[in-house]
């Protein structure tokens, strides 16, 4: 099986967490592409969805899913989206696609984090992947130098802006053994908006594609 029929799979096994007649919230990427493609075949049976960034936003709506704002929402039952590691404790890396920011606030709203990957997203230790790390262009350098004292290798994510309008420094060479207190020291530094370790609030359920079919890892 290709990496993206992994994807594909896992996004359809995440449809049967999806409740009818609720508002859904919807993550960002390749395999949260599959899940809102899934979505738009039950259009009918859910409220709505609630994006977690402007290509989401796009792909909902052009399958005539209705939006709702984050603000209109108290809660939601389930928020699905993709990562680029998850560890067997459920902390993940995310921003990949630069959507870290709202793809956390999102998922802060709902009572359930379904993390949809294949089989080549589960590591160890985080790190491998290198973190995303949201700031504003002002902050820049100032963020950078603070990272790289904290023992990564920083780098500009070039031509890069966000639906925010802020910049990506990607962390590379950083090995994240205890990804709840990183993730806590790098939102103190100032200039960064979000960094990309979902640690303090993980993911509930793991679906992962393997190529024996899709793995429920729950917690
Ligand atoms: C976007 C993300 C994505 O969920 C992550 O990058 C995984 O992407 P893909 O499903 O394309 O492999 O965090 O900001």
């Amino acid at each position: 099986m290709t990496q993206d029929e992994l994807k594909k799979a896992v996004a359809e096994a995440a449809l049967a967490y999806v409740p009818e007649g609720e508002i859904i919230g919807v993550g960002t990427g390749s395999t949260a592409n599959f899940f809102i493609d899934g979505l738009g075949t039950m259009r009918n049976r859910i409220r709505g969805a609630v994006a977690s960034s402007e290509a989401s936003a796009k792909r909902l709506a052009d399958l005539g899913i209705r939006l709702f704002d984050l603000n209109e929402v108290e809660t939601m039952p389930v928020y699905v989206d993709g990562a680029d590691e998850v560890d067997p404790g459920f902390h993940m890396i995310k921003g990949g696609g630069a959507a870290l920011t709202r793809e956390k606030i999102v998922s802060s709203v709902a009572r359930r984090f379904v993390c949809i990957a294949d089989a080549s997203k589960k590591v160890d230790v985080l790190g491998r992947f290198p973190l995303p790390v949201e700031v504003i262009p002002l902050a820049r350098a100032q963020v950078a130098r603070a990272l790289a004292a904290l023992g990564g290798r920083p780098v500009w994510r070039e031509g890069v802006v966000t639906d925010n309008g802020n910049v990506i420094l990607d962390v590379h060479d950083f090995k994240i053994p205890d990804p709840v207190a990183v993730e806590s020291e790098i939102n103190q530094i100032v200039g960064v908006v979000t960094n990309g370790l979902f640690a303090r609030r993980g993911a509930d359920v793991v679906l992962l594609g393997t190529t024996t079919g899709v793995q429920v890892l729950q917690r």
